[in-house]
C-alpha cells in the first residue's frame, strides 16, 4: 500500500477514535494514550478536545512529549485510580482483537496501562489486520543480562530471535524481535513467554486484547467487536 494512502487510513482511524470518546468525556476524565505513528494522528486531534478533559496518561516518552507540546497535561499512572479509555495502535490484530505489540518498543508501558483501562480502543489502518497473528516478529522486551538466555528459550519455542540493535526502551531494558511465528494460540505464547526468567513482557495481548478495533481502511472507517 502507497505511504499515503496508508497515512490516511491511520489518520481516519484516529479521528474516528475522538469522535468515539468525545461524547464521553467529562471535566475529570483522563485519557489513556498509546504509542507510535496511528496514535501521533490521534495526540493530534485530542488537542482539539483538551478543554473537555482533565489530563492523559502517556504510554511512552515520546507520546508523553507529544501531549505536552500540545498544551495536555499528563499524569502519573500511580496517581491515577480510574481510567475509561486506552487509545492504541497496534503492528497485528486477529479477529478476537488479540493483537502483536511493540513496534515502537513501548509494549511494556502500553501493557499496564491497557490494563488499567476500562476500555481499551486499538487504532489501524487495514494492512493489520491478519487471520494468524506472527507474520509481524514478535517483539519481547528483555532485561539486557537476561538478552542470550530468553533468545535461546525463544529459539526453542520454535522462533528466530533477532536482537533490535541499538534500541533501549524507555525502561532501559532490551528488545528481541521473534519471527516465524506461527501463533495459533495467543493465549498460551503469551503466557509461556512471561514465564521464562529475564523477560519483562511480550508483545501479545491476548490476555488483554482490545475491546474495540477501529479500522481505517479503503472504503472508509470500520468498528469490529471481538469475534
Ligand atoms: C508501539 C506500538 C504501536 O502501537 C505499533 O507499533 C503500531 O505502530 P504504528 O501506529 O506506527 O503502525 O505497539 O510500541
Amino acid at each position: 500500500m502507497p505511504q499515503t494512502a496508508q497515512n490516511q487510513q491511520k489518520m481516519d482511524a484516529a479521528k474516528a477514535a475522538l469522535a468515539h470518546i468525545k461524547p464521553m468525556l467529562e471535566n475529570n476524565s483522563i485519557v489513556g494514550v498509546g504509542t507510535g505513528s496511528t496514535v501521533n494522528y490521534f495526540i493530534d486531534e485530542l488537542a482539539s478536545v483538551k478543554h473537555l478533559f482533565r489530563a492523559a496518561v502517556s504510554s511512552s516518552d515520546e507520546s508523553t512529549q507529544r501531549l505536552q507540546d500540545h498544551g495536555i497535561s499528563v499524569m502519573d499512572l500511580n496517581e491515577v485510580n480510574e481510567l475509561e479509555f486506552y487509545v492504541d495502535g497496534a503492528d497485528e490484530s486477529n479477529t478476537h482483537l488479540q493483537l502483536i505489540k511493540g513496534g515502537g518498543a513501548a509494549l511494556t508501558r502500553e501493557k499496564i496501562v491497557a490494563a488499567v483501562a476500562r476500555k481499551f480502543v486499538c487504532i489501524v489502518d487495514e494492512s493489520k489486520l491478519v487471520g494468524v497473528l506472527g507474520g509481524f516478529a514478535l517483539p519481547v522486551e528483555v532485561i539486557p543480562m537476561a538478552r542470550s538466555y530468553v533468545a535461546r528459550k525463544l529459539a526453542g519455542l520454535g522462533g528466530m530471535p533477532e536482537y533490535r540493535a541499538g534500541v533501549v526502551t524507555d525502561n532501559g531494558n532490551h528488545i528481541l524481535d521473534v519471527h516465524n511465528l506461527k501463533i495459533l494460540n495467543p493465549l498460551d505464547l503469551e503466557k509461556t513467554i512471561n514465564n521464562i526468567v529475564g523477560v519483562v513482557s511480550n508483545g501479545l495481548f491476548a490476555s488483554r486484547a482490545a475491546d474495540i478495533l477501529i479500522v481505517g481502511g479503503t472504503n472508509g472507517v470500520t468498528v469490529k467487536k471481538p469475534n
